[in-house]
């Protein structure tokens, strides 16, 4: 009889016997098998609970309320109540409705609601659960595919949707709209991980060529990580094996890495090779830092932003120091969510002119300010978020000690943030350089987020590699 049930069906009929058995029945009442349904936390009947408005949680409880309390403990087999008996054919029939070849959780269900006499029944008609509105909710969970788990309903699927196949070069490579659904989707991701569930997995395992042509600690081990995570695995390229633009054409590079994987990242010095790399790959290609840009680190440092002041619209960000390639992405990134942004550096380290007039461009529909002073002290004193980056970039060492005499007015320490609002927070992508850009003091401060920041790079770019390669 067993055999044409789905393996997560089989399980709630034995979690069934074990809820009856827990609660001293010498039988199975449909109320067990409820209770029993509600054991596997990715079903589609869950789904469908949770689509009809019923917490699965309280309904847990509703059932228990409820219940008629046994005997105690019992040693011999339970046997299904004919109630329980009838909601099973039920589901049979249900299954055999729908034109399904087995019985699953959501069939077990309607059988429960159809059967309607039972406590079960009884529960869920007082719910407002209507037989035909539950079907139509069976059809709808049943064609959104198997694999996404009720989570994945949690994200903005279909803005996230729209991002398929394409790149991330820049932060407004993105809409306004698909900025905060990522942001949505990396806190949600965030929120699955941390309770040991993953919220997205790939129907298959797809793989993500990771070029390198300067070191990173951060952005190697969170893509890395965020494909192992969601089912798929990396491919680290270092500089040395594949000399691009000189062993091979970055075209040729693209052409190959295309015939393999399912997305490209690259961090390059001349953000004209991610150009190139995307102009040639039919994958998505992804910036993971060039002169230019910083997407990844921007979209991470708003999630954490906003975890730690919320709506990031009206939000002041104060840059302290170089208005290079993360400087950029923050400044787009802040426009688009309508955060003001100043940026306090010295004269000739401003941020890239381009972005600076696109950003406010972008500024002007989102009622965002983009300012840039010379002046830090005077920035700082509306910030809610003070920001730094070393002062010598990745390919400026030999600048360094020039640098550190035109950069020293501009050192993030505690005389600069006890100008800030008390609960500003501090922030820096990594890696810092102590001593110089930040001071030990306020980087190891209360009120230094740095390391909230480079988790939530794990976080932030699954939501990226989710929406780009799809298939989930
Ligand atoms: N912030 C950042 O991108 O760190 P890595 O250089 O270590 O990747
Ligand atoms: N501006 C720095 C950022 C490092 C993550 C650099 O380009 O080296």
């Amino acid at each position: 009889m067993w055999t044409r049930f789905s393996e997560k069906a089989r399980r709630a009929i034995y979690y069934a016997q074990e809820e009856a058995r827990r609660l001293g029945e010498n039988v199975v009442g449909t109320e067990h098998l409820l209770l029993g349904l509600l054991h596997e936390s990715d079903s589609i009947a869950i789904r469908v609970l949770e689509n009809l408005g019923i917490n699965p949680g309280s309904l847990r409880m509703e059932i228990e309320r409820q219940l008629p309390k046994g005997e105690g403990p019992v040693g011999q087999e339970v046997q299904l109540t004919p109630r329980t008996k009838r909601a099973i054919d039920l589901a049979y029939e249900e299954a055999r409705h729908l034109g399904n070849q087995h019985v699953g959780t959501e069939h077990l269900l309607l059988g429960l609601i159809r059967e309607g006499e039972g406590l079960a029944g009884r529960i869920l008609v007082k719910k407002g659960i209507q037989l035909e509105q539950a079907r139509a909710v069976v059809k709808a969970v049943q064609s959104e595919g198997e694999t996404p788990s009720a989570q994945v309903k949690s994200v903005p699927a279909e803005v996230l949707r729209g991002l398929k196949g394409r790149d991330l070069l820049s932060i407004d490579d993105l809409s306004r709209e698909q900025c905060s659904a990522l942001l949505q989707t990396a806190a949600a991701m965030k929120e699955a991980t941390k309770s040991g569930q993953e919220l997205i997995r790939w129907k298959r395992p797809h793989l993500l060529a990771m070029i390198f042509e300067k070191p990173s600690l951060r952005t190697r081990f969170t893509f890395e990580a965020a494909m192992v995570h969601m089912g798929g695995h990396a491919i680290y390229l270092s500089p040395n094996e594949i000399g691009l633009g000189k062993r091979e054409s970055v075209a040729d590079v693209a052409r190959n890495l295309e015939r393999w994987c399912q997305a490209i990242m690259a961090r390059v010095f001349a953000h004209q090779t991610l150009v190139e790399l995307a102009q040639h790959a039919g994958v998505p290609v992804i910036n993971a830092l060039s002169d230019l840009e910083h997407p990844c680190q921007a979209l991470a440092d708003f999630q954490t932003l906003m975890e730690h002041k919320g709506d990031p619209k009206g939000l002041h960000l104060v840059f302290v120091g170089d208005g290079n390639n993360v400087a950029n992405s923050l400044a787009l990134l802040s426009a688009k969510l309508g955060t003001h942004f100043t940026i306090a550096c010295p004269p000739g380290y401003e941020p890239h002119e381009g972005i600076l007039s696109r950003a406010r461009e972008i500024a002007t529909e989102t009622g965002s300010l983009i300012t840039v002073t010379h002046d830090p002290r005077e920035a700082v004193r509306t910030a809610d978020a003070i920001y730094t980056d070393v002062w010598a970039s990745m390919g400026q060492e030999h600048e360094a000690e020039q640098r550190k005499q035109v950069f020293a007015p501009y050192q993030v320490n505690a005389d600069l943030l006890k100008l800030a609002k008390p609960g500003a927070i501090v922030m820096h992508c990594l890696p810092a350089h102590r001593g110089e850009e930040i001071t030990d003091e306020v980087i190891d401060g209360t009120q230094s987020v740095v390391f909230d920041q480079a988790e939530n790079r794990l976080h932030a770019q699954k939501a990226v590699l989710a929406a780009l390669i799809g298939d989930w």
